[in-house]
């Protein structure tokens, strides 16, 4: 029998699902697993993913640099804010991110009873899509979403990497059903429909939306981000 996919569309329903034995995908397109990926593409040595602002901070004296936001917007007094064109910018080489946002971190601290985490974003949907397939086991994708409610660009990214592994994989739930026809329709204009999401435009007002054209793009590395605790490693 083919192992399964579940989509869990926000944290928040995550205990409607059990995580056992399988797979958990890690999805915030908009932007916290897009700038891990740009991290990595920039050879950062590890990230810390924390819930808690405070806590990241304090990394500071630990020799991390400390990065993320809150409500979208850069946090007084951090290196980087969480727009994955200014991790670009950045030297990273062996460097250690401690990382807080206002709900990618969540969404990874909320599953730390799985045993195996992989953070996804457009960056490496083909590598996300084609580990899944070689480990052979049940995965369940669990989009960031934005403070409890669904999002648009988490959704399609689901559905992207479900149709990667439709043909290896059983959908288990109407909402893999509902992630891949979401994604089928808007395969081949993604910017035109990222355009209507909410944190597209809350991103536009706080003069951000320049990071949205790279959060599309389309595998553009192999890197496998996958957690231990709340480390975040390659
Ligand atoms: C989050 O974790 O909520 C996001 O990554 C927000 C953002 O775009 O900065």
């Amino acid at each position: 029998m083919k192992p399964g996919i579940e989509t869990c569309l926000t944290p928040e329903l995550l205990h409607q699902f059990d995580l056992e034995g399988k797979v958990v995908v890690i999805i915030d397109v908009l932007r916290a697993t897009t700038c891990m990926l740009a991290a990595f593409m920039k050879e950062v040595d590890h990230l810390v993913a924390l819930a808690d602002l405070e806590e990241c901070r304090e990394m500071k004296k630990c020799g991390y640099l400390i990065a993320g936001e809150r409500n979208g917007e850069k946090i007084e007094g951090f290196d980087l804010g969480n727009s994955p064109l200014e991790y670009m910018e950045y030297d990273l080489k062996d460097k250690k991110i401690a990382i807080t946002t206002t709900n990618g971190t969540q969404a990874i601290n909320s599953s730390s009873m799985s045993e195996e985490r992989i953070i996804a974003s457009f960056l490496n949907k083909w590598a996300i899509g084609n580990y899944c397939i070689s480990k052979g086991k049940s995965v369940v994708l669990i989009c960031s979403g934005w403070k409890g409610r669904i999002n648009l660009e988490d959704s399609l990214l689901a559905g992207a990497l479900s149709e990667i592994m439709s043909s290896d994989f059983n959908f288990e739930d109407d909402t893999t059903r509902f992630v891949h026809s979401y994604y089928q329709k808007n395969r081949f204009n993604f910017l035109e429909e990222m355009n209507n999401a909410s944190h597209t435009k809350r991103l536009s007002r706080l003069n951000q939306g320049g990071d949205l054209e790279f959060c599309v793009s389309e595998d553009l590395t192999e890197i496998v981000p996958f957690l231990e605790g709340n480390r975040i490693r390659v």
